[in-house]
């Protein structure tokens, strides 16, 4: 078999894979697929995308395998300590040969730098399923549930409040690229990684603050997101970064600084009672739950959009 030629495939690592043309006709197509518009339709039928997961997943991995059967195509999860991958086969190997088997891998790991190693390797559509860095899956979803609830993108402002992690660095990145105004509020040295801040800050025509102060950001705020102040691969520093986040709950005080029409996102799990109350997260301006199920639709869309229109 002639291996797929490399200048050919689409990466999806980060939001700079995708032009905003592009994110803007994707959520248009996702937006589409919720509808049930062509539910019968299997665009990828005959085709195998495989997942491989180095950290829990309960949304991701059930949205990506929902949706690849819906798209008609074959979902195979490969247990990183079931392939030879987890014996010490090279990334090189691994991605060369699955490349010869599927049309598409998705990939949660920890070092950014493995994903791009792989991609590098590999010859089909690699797309991050969560790295340390990069959550650019979740930012697609959180993109689409903004739109669908306040009706446009441009000029949105967002209320980041919590830890600079991989969701908060996404996030950044889809608001540079779709010229939303975002606003993080993080304590001193838990801010979103600062290449991530410069270069969405030189193409954006939008608005990346960092402050302090939690009420500060959620004051005029469109949309209040938060994520746990403890990411997957950082539970040695559990107790200090509780301690150091205490303040910055999404609480009914926080959004009280907010516009009336407020929103919340959550990219979850949540630790409710640490980063958000329940009272919050199960009222009637969360869009929490809106937000997860988007993650099936975006995902179908992004499939479709790397496997079948760029072959
Ligand atoms: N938001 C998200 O990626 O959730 P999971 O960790 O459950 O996949
Ligand atoms: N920041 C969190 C997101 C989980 C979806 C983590 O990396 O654990």
């Amino acid at each position: 078999m002639i291996e797929k030629s490399v200048q050919m495939k689409r990466d999806f690592l980060t939001l700079w894979n995708l032009f905003p043309e592009e994110i803007e006709r994707l959520l248009k197509r996702a937006i589409e697929m919720k509808s049930g518009i062509d539910a019968s339709k299997c665009p990828l039928m005959g085709k195998s995308i495989g997942l491989i997961f180095e950290k829990a997943s309960t949304r991701t991995r059930v949205s990506f395998e929902v949706g690849i059967y819906q798209l008609g195509a074959h979902p195979i999860y490969l247990n990183p300590n079931e392939i030879q991958l987890g014996r010490g086969e090279t990334i090189s190997d691994t991605a060369r040969t699955l490349s010869r088997y599927l049309d598409a891998m998705v990939i949660r790991t920890y070092g950014h730098d493995l994903l791009e190693n792989f991609a590098s390797y590999s010859s089909i559509p690699v797309i991050n399923g969560l790295s340390d860095l990069h959550h650019p899956c979740q930012a697609l979803s959180d993109l689409m549930t903004i739109l669908e609830k306040k009706g446009r993108l441009k000029g949105v402002r967002i209320a980041y409040i919590g830890d600079g992690n991989n969701v908060a660095n996404s996030l950044i990145e889809g608001a540079a690229r779709m010229e939303l105004n975002l606003t993080v509020a993080c304590p001193e040295g838990y801010e979103p990684d600062p290449d991530v801040i410069e270069r969405a800050r030189a193409s954006a025509k939008s608005e990346i603050i960092i402050l302090r102060e939690p009420k500060e950001a959620a004051g005029r705020a469109d949309v209040i997101y938060t994520d746990v102040w403890v990411s997957m691969g950082q539970e040695k520093e559990s107790k200090e970064k509780k301690k150091r986040f205490k303040g910055y709950q999404i609480n009914k005080s926080i959004l009280s600084c907010a516009k009336e029409d407020v929103i919340v996102l959550h990219c979850l799990p949540a630790h409710r009672g640490e980063e958000i109350t329940d009272d919050v997260m199960d009222g009637p301006q969360s869009a929490i739950f809106d937000q997860a199920e988007n993650r099936l639709h975006t995902q179908k869309a992004l499939l479709e959009m790397l496997v079948i229109n760029h072959p």
